[in-house]
């Protein structure tokens, strides 16, 4: 190492230089000030690649230490050198250290011309390196012809190293600091909520959309606990345990999910939002971003949809119970007073022919089939045995007239109407379907009452592929049951049987 050597002088003033300035292109301009001051030598260059695809040097900068210079100056500037031509040509394709006693005497020294008119004769030249190879050159020509100085090279060539490093660096920052406000000016413009936390729970990263959403400015929340500021109090000990446990062990459910949650403003308000917590893969302690959305406007439509729903259903029933009830009290009365004339009639005909007599048994018999069809017709648009006496007795008469043996489980009780009609009707269809498409030897039906729900299953032994995608009557029982927020699953495997289920919750 020559630091100790006589050059000592330039080793620091370039130190100083790099030290005392942002970025290299404003460095070199003083680098090459401070080597010729120092060494007593009249002209300095700075020569970096060309951008393009061939590889060409030009001069980038220069320093003189007088006018005179100029003319060399302007020559420099406006040259252009490949690989091995004239001395930064050499140094770029040799990688090492270049000196020239005197250019006037060099064959390959291209600007030999101007040198002579401007009196300048040594020379030498140093690469500068960085990590990736590479990125320049400079160099440096005296008004007198000098020999070689190999301790002067070498400083020269640490010099270039450290020059390199020192550039290199700056490009890095630079770059860095361009990745930064990319990321910063992506955070903004997001849409939705973005929170970044630390591994102590403290916000990092709060965007312009967390702003407007939660009522709190960036600048006043960093470094606060974010469970403290946007998570309401009833949650706040379940959100920490849940941090700890994954910082502990690792379990980590609930990252790169979307779940469902209740958010809070500044204001002490709360809202739902729907969140997806993401770990920043980022060496060190862990960092976690959380996306957010504010779901509110979401939410009230999926409510205001879901309660038409429960109020289609509703209405249906309404009307399906008021044609049942016109048609017992309006029709079938009216049918069933018939049938009476009819006997009283018969009664009252002293001695009827036997034509008469057949003519009104017909006619009765007409009236017998009227009727049942017409109770038949009531029944299956609204029982009312479902009305009077509750599921079991209904689904008992449903079962009775089954056109296949089908074992029924029942609870006892009385369930909310509503409740009743939607297992009902859940019931009816599915058997239909059974009887219609299955080819079944067999059908179960159980209902029950588990944790707060009823279970209505439905299953048959037959060909299966049931597919809701077919019909109108599995979708219209998704609906009903989906109206009183239960679900319903069809199950049906070809050759396999198919199961229908339904869970209702009862309160
Ligand atoms: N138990 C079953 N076994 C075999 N196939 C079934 C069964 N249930 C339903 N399917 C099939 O699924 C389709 C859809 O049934 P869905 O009840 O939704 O409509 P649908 O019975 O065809 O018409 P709709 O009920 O509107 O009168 C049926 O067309 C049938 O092909
Ligand atoms: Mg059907």
């Amino acid at each position: 190492m020559q630091s100790a050597g006589k050059f000592i002088t330039i080793e620091h003033a370039v130190a100083l230089i790099l030290s005392k300035t942002a970025n290299a292109d404003d460095a070199y301009p003083k680098i090459l000030e401070a080597i010729g001051t120092s060494l007593g030598w009249q002209f300095g260059a700075l020569w970096k690649e060309v951008p393009g695809p061939a590889v060409l040097l030009r001069c980038a900068e220069v320093w003189c230490s007088d006018e005179r210079l100029s003319g060399f100056a302007r020559e420099s500037r406006g040259t252009e050198l490949a690989p091995g031509v004239g001395l930064p040509g050499r140094v770029w394709s040799s990688g090492r250290p270049h000196w020239i006693t005197d250019v006037r005497a060099d064959e390959n020294f291209p600007r030999a011309h101007a040198a002579i008119a401007t009196g300048l004769q040594a020379a030498f030249c140093f690469p500068i390196r960085t990590a990736r190879g590479l990125s320049g050159a400079i160099e440096l020509l005296s008004d007198h012809s000098r020999d070689p100085d190999d301790e002067l090279l070498a400083t020269m060539e640490t010099l270039g190293s450290q020059i390199g490093e020192f550039a290199e660096r700056g490009r890095a920052e630079v770059a860095a600091r361009e990745g930064e406000a990319r990321h910063a000016g992506i955070l903004d413009s997001a849409l939705d909520c973005i929170v970044t936390i630390d591994d102590r729970g403290r916000v990092l990263e709060f965007n312009a959309a967390a702003e407007g959403t939660f009522g709190y400015r960036a600048d006043d929340i960093v470094g606060l606990e974010m469970v403290e500021l946007i998570v309401p109090p009833s949650l706040r000990d379940e959100h920490r345990r849940g941090f700890a446990r994954y910082l502990e062990t690792g379990d980590a459910h609930l990252l790169d999910q979307r779940i469902e949650i209740v958010g809070m403003r500044a204001d002490g308000t709360e809202f739902p939002v729907e969140l997806t917590i993401t770990r920043i893969a980022l060496p060190g302690p862990p960092v976690f971003t959380g996306f957010l959305r504010d779901i509110t406007d979401r939410k009230r439509t999926e409510e205001d949809l879901r309660a038409s729903r429960v109020r289609l259903v509703g209405a249906q029933d309404a009307e399906r119970s008021r044609l049942e009830r016109n048609l017992h009290d309006g029709a079938q009365q009216r049918l069933v007073s018939l049938a009476l004339a009819l006997r009283l009639l018969r009664d009252q005909i002293p001695e009827p022919g036997r034509e008469a007599l057949e003519l009104l048994d017909r006619a009765r018999e007409e009236l017998g089939l009227a009727l049942d069809e017409l109770r038949e017709l009531a029944r299956g648009i609204h029982p009312a045995i479902l009305t009077e006496r509750g599921l079991g007795p209904a689904l008992e008469g449903v079962v009775a007239r089954a056109p296949l043996p089908v074992e029924l489980t029942a609870p006892d009780g009385r369930l909310p109407a509503p409740i009743e009609a939607a297992a009902y009707y859940v019931v009816c269809e599915a058997l239909v379907n059974v009887a219609k498409y299955a080819s079944a030897s067999q059908a179960k039906i159980s209902l029950a009452r588990t944790d707060g729900r009823l279970v209505v299953e439905i299953s048959d032994d037959g060909v299966g592929g049931a597919d809701a995608a077919k019909g109108t009557g599995l979708r219209g029982l998704a609906d009903r049951v989906e109206a009183l927020d239960g679900r319903l699953e069809v199950e049906s495997k070809p050759a396999g049987g198919t199961r229908v289920r339904a869970e209702i919750p009862l309160g």
